[in-house]
């Protein structure tokens, strides 16, 4: 497996949104390089004056006057922008920026950043079943293209062969930098990340595995190392994939994104999958938002990781309203490996690594932390003295090592197996990892019970027993502790994150053999991370986008949201890392529900346009907004609303002494005739309000205003965040909101 850990060259939070939650995130700062060294600057500009639009040509014109003129000012630009910004990447030194900014037009300028990288089995997990339900009424995704922007992609792969697919929508206009081509399937790979070279190649996994994800094709037999064996198959298995290579193992920088956005809008896309980010930051200075706006501009959907720093309360990426914001759960699958001590206690754990030959016996256990906790890491050299020969070793997560690294510091030590024990904050969530030995993770608390065993006797000892893929744990989809929580720093008064889908051990296609599969065409490797839960719901929403192709992405996601479930499969609540009720700040709406999200009934929809108010509410100024809309605005001339005004499908309230009130507008899709009662899920402390509390449609697509009023109650304690619900229920359908209320002074 790849290397998890990217750097950044500048004040970058690296958010790790890929693989193992066991990376630490940290911040890295580099010394502010002399000012007269060329560094690639984004900037953004006004239109040309007078100027409402204009052509590639003129664009270029204008961008070039705003570079110093030199030597060539046409050499400095690096990237240049037209529907994800009016503006330009450009290399500049300090001083020429300070020049630039004197010019008539210039709106802003920063240096770029580097951001990171943030199935056999979960389609069925979700629902999706051959020739019936949401697979067979939106015909698997067909006629829907996803663009995914990542590492790039391995051409040849089963998954992406074009079996079934029919060729491309006319209106596509993408390109392929594949000398073999592309097909039906794979439509379009041109590479952007500007620090490689050659065609989209994946030389890290991340893009294959994602856009495989996404919409692969059905491949039989797909595995690594003979565990979670079955047909490996995307959400959209007949839905077109294109590639926009942007991150290479050093990480993805900022204009390159820009430019791949761009691409994907003018080629054609209807929807876009990012997993990547870089935490929190104002829409205006978040590249991700700003490409997104354009997209949704021209009605394409845009899904986006929410991050892997979790379970730390606002730790979110990619929190703007118009994207789909995606946390990660777990599914009822598990590749189970179970510690079974001497005194008999087990532990179920996991390792997709499963040897047949690694005999099931007592050998000797020993904890590698012997009381230090430095040691305990299983960093490289950390066990030269100790024996761990012949042994089975307790190992701790976390430090610089990452799992697999860890097995090799135990397996050139001489150790026989490992157990590797989580971290506190993990509790039990479980990775399944393809370790270099028999080994098995298993949860914080009982590693601490192993530990306690292993200082309770002389002589410990334990076995591994390999019981290999196990599907239809009951109260399995628990809301992973690596996944980014809210509230939003960004934007307080949206709910973030919008839902979570599966994003632990996940089956997808992978570009390098991590077992020595003699198939080449149909390697798959397991991987966990917002970056898996992504994808799922890019494809889920290119199924609706087939199915209802007049819906916006507005309407699409709030048929996803409103749909979304709080139960488990075994009707309790979907718990969190630490087997307690997940509260809405991990979960969101809720798990994504496939089906239900095909027929909501009603929906919050959202125009571009509506946005601005909302802009203009979070404080941002004209020139603020205007590189996130492109184009010009004057809030003064706008009545500003508050964040909870905007017509969003769920509500996050800052609740002091005075009563608020918001409205809703709801869009009647279901059928023509119908009725919906409102039903209130209290939020502890607060008084709800909803007039009217019956909805009657009469016509499809007619829409309704409801207004919701929140109150203190005399149980209410300030600095608290509490949480309700609200639901339009009609004889067949329930339309849910969530709601977070922060109760201040
Ligand atoms: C995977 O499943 C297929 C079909 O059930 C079977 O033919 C194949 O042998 C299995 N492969 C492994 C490695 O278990
Ligand atoms: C713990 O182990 C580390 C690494 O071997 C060593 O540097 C450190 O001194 C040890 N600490 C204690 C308290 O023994
Ligand atoms: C505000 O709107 C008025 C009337 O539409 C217009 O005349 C004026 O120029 C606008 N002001 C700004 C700052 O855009
Ligand atoms: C809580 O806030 C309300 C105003 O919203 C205030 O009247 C009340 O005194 C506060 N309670 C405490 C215990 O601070
Ligand atoms: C809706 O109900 C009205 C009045 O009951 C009826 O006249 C109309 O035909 C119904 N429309 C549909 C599409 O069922």
């Amino acid at each position: 497996m790849a290397t998890n850990l990217i750097m950044g060259i500048f004040h970058v939070m690296i958010c790790m949104l890929f693989s193992s939650p066991l990376i630490i995130a940290k911040d890295i700062t580099i010394e502010t390089p002399p000012k007269s060294t060329l560094q690639t600057y984004i900037v953004h500009v006004k239109l040309p004056r007078g100027r409402v639009s204009a052509d590639s040509d003129e664009l270029e014109r204008w961008y070039i006057s705003f570079l110093p003129g030199d030597k060539g000012p046409r050499t400095r630009l690096v990237r240049t922008f037209r529907h994800v910004a009016t503006g330009f990447a450009a290399k500049l030194t300090s001083e020429e920026v300070k020049e630039m900014e004197k010019k008539e037009g210039f709106i802003t300028a920063r240096l770029q950043k580097k951001l990171s990288l943030h199935t056999t089995h979960s389609p069925s997990f979700l629902g999706l079943h051959q020739n019936l339900g949401l697979w067979k009424g939106s015909n698997y995704g067909e006629g829907v293209i996803i663009g995914l922007i990542d590492s790039g992609i391995s051409p040849g792969h089963s998954s992406f062969d074009d079996r079934d697919v029919p060729p491309p929508p006319k209106k596509w206009k993408g390109q392929c930098e594949f000398s073999a081509g592309c097909n039906n399937k794979l439509i379009g790979a041109r590479n952007f990340a500007s620090d490689t070279w050659g065609p989209p190649v994946d030389d890290y996994g991340h893009g294959t595995h994602t856009a495989s994800t996404a919409a692969g094709n059905f491949v039989p037999g797909g595995n690594v190392f003979g565990m979670a064996n079955g047909t490996a198959v995307g959400m959209a298995p007949r839905a077109h994939l294109a590639m926009y290579k942007v991150c290479s193992d050093e990480g993805c920088y900022e204009a390159d994104i820009l430019a791949a956005m761009d691409a994907a809008i003018e080629d054609g896309v209807h929807v876009m999958s990012l997993s990547l980010g870089g935490g929190s930051i104002d829409f205006f200075d978040d590249v991700i938002a700003i490409g997104a706006f354009a997209a949704i501009q021209k009605g394409i959907f845009v899904s986006c990781s929410a991050g892997n720093s979790g379970p730390f309360d606002g730790s979110l990426s990619n929190e703007a309203p118009w994207i789909l914001t995606v946390g990660a759960s777990t599914i009822d699958r598990r590749i189970v490996a179970t510690a079974v001590l001497g005194n008999k206690d087990e532990y179920t754990g996991e390792s997709v690594y499963q040897p047949s030959d690694f005999p099931y016996e007592d050998m000797p256990l020993i904890d590698a932390a012997g009381g230090n906790v430095t040691t305990g890491l299983c960093e490289p050299g950390s066990l030269d003295n100790i024996d761990v020969k012949g042994k089975i070793v307790l190992c701790q997560s976390g430090g610089w090592t990452d799992p697999i690294d860890k097995g090799q510091t135990v397996k050139d030590a001489g150790g026989a197996a490992m157990i590797l024990m989580n971290k506190e904050r993990d509790a039990y969530t479980t990775i399944a990892d393809p370790h270099v030995l028999p080994a098995t993770e298993v949860s914080y608390d009982a590693g601490v019970k192993i530990r306690a065993y292993i200082s309770s006797t002389s002589t410990p000892r334990a076995a591994i027993m390999f019981r290999g893929t196990v599907i239809g744990f009951p109260s399995a989809l628990t809301v992973a502790s690596f996944s980014s929580r809210g509230p939003s720093s960004a934007s307080p008064g949206i709910l973030k994150p919008d839902i979570v889908g599966p994003g632990v051990n996940i089956l997808a296609a992978w570009p390098e053999s991590v077992d020595n599969y003699p198939n080449e065409n149909a390697i798959f490797n397991i991987i966990s991370g917002t970056s898996m839960s992504c994808p799922h719901l890019s494809g889920v929403a290119a199924l609706l986008k087939s199915a209802h192709p007049d819906w916006s992405p507005a309407a699409i996601k709030s048929a996803i949201m409103t749909t979304a479930s709080q139960l488990d499969s075994a009707g309790g609540p979907i718990e969190d890392e630490r087997h307690l009720p997940a509260d809405i700040f991990a979960l969101g709406a809720g798990h994504v529900n496939p089906s239900s999200a095909n027929d909501p009934g009603l929906v919050y929809d959202l125009q571009p346009e509506d946005y601005i108010p909302y802009l203009c509410g979070l404080g941002y100024t004209d020139d603020e907004i205007e590189t996130i809309v492109h184009q010009s605005v004057s809030c003064s001339n706008i009545t500003s609303i508050p964040e909870a005004q905007l017509n969003y499908p769920s509500f996050s309230v800052q609740l002091g002494a005075s009563t608020k009130t918001y409205t809703r507008t709801v869009t009647n899709v279901g059928e023509a005739n119908s009725t919906y009662s409102v039903e209130i899920i209290r939020a502890k402390g607060v008084d709800l309000g909803v007039e009217p509390c019956t909805l009657s449609f009469s016509k499809v697509n007619q829409k309704m205003t409801y207004e919701i009023s929140f109150r203190k109650s005399s149980t209410s304690v300030n600095g608290t965040f509490v949480q309700g619900a609200i639901v339009w229920r009609s004889a067949k359908r329930a339309v849910r909101s969530p709601i977070s209320v922060k109760l201040v002074r």
